[in-house]
């Protein structure tokens, strides 16, 4: 059975990616020139945290989910959206990963505050397991 990769993006305090790295599963940094420019070879699922930076259109996508998504291969094969906020952001929380769902039209598969609970890292695991089974039905493998 094929394993969905995860992509993600980290900024430099790493919190998603510690969270990431617990998946058990392959995981893949956005913020790593060498996977941002990369192609996926199958159904894929992105975690991203939100950024507010301060711009006009209030953007809090980050650039590197943004350089990723630009290939019409990758945009393709995306099945679900993951996000890392932080309440205090108020309207604004998990908006990367709502805004990108929506766009998509793809789901929001798990949602998490900064690094995420035990729980969450177990809860997580158990719906990408699933994925992983559903897809394996759907494709005959
Ligand atoms: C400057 C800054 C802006 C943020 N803006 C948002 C936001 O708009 N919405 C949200 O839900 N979380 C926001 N967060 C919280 C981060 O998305 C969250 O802490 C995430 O886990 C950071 O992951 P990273 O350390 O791997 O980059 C912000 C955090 C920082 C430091």
């Amino acid at each position: 059975m094929r394993i969905v990769p995860v992509y993600y993006y980290s900024s430099a305090s790493g919190l998603v990616r510690a969270f990431a790295e617990q998946l058990g599963r392959p995981v893949f940094n956005l913020a790593e020139r060498e996977h941002r420019r990369s192609e996926v070879d199958g159904p894929w699922v992105l975690l991203t945290p939100s950024y507010m930076t301060g711009n006009p259109a209030n953007d809090t996508i980050p650039e590197a989910v943004r350089r990723f998504l630009r290939s019409a291969v990758n945009r393709r094969a995306l099945v679900g959206v993951m996000g890392s906020g932080n309440r205090n952001f108020g309207v604004h929380y998990q908006m990367a990963a709502r805004q990108i769902a929506a766009a998509s039209g793809r789901p929001v598969l798990f949602e998490f505050e900064i690094s995420g609970t035990p729980w969450d890292v177990e809860e997580c695991r158990r719906i990408l397991g699933d994925l992983d089974a559903a897809l394996a039905g759907a494709h005959g493998g």
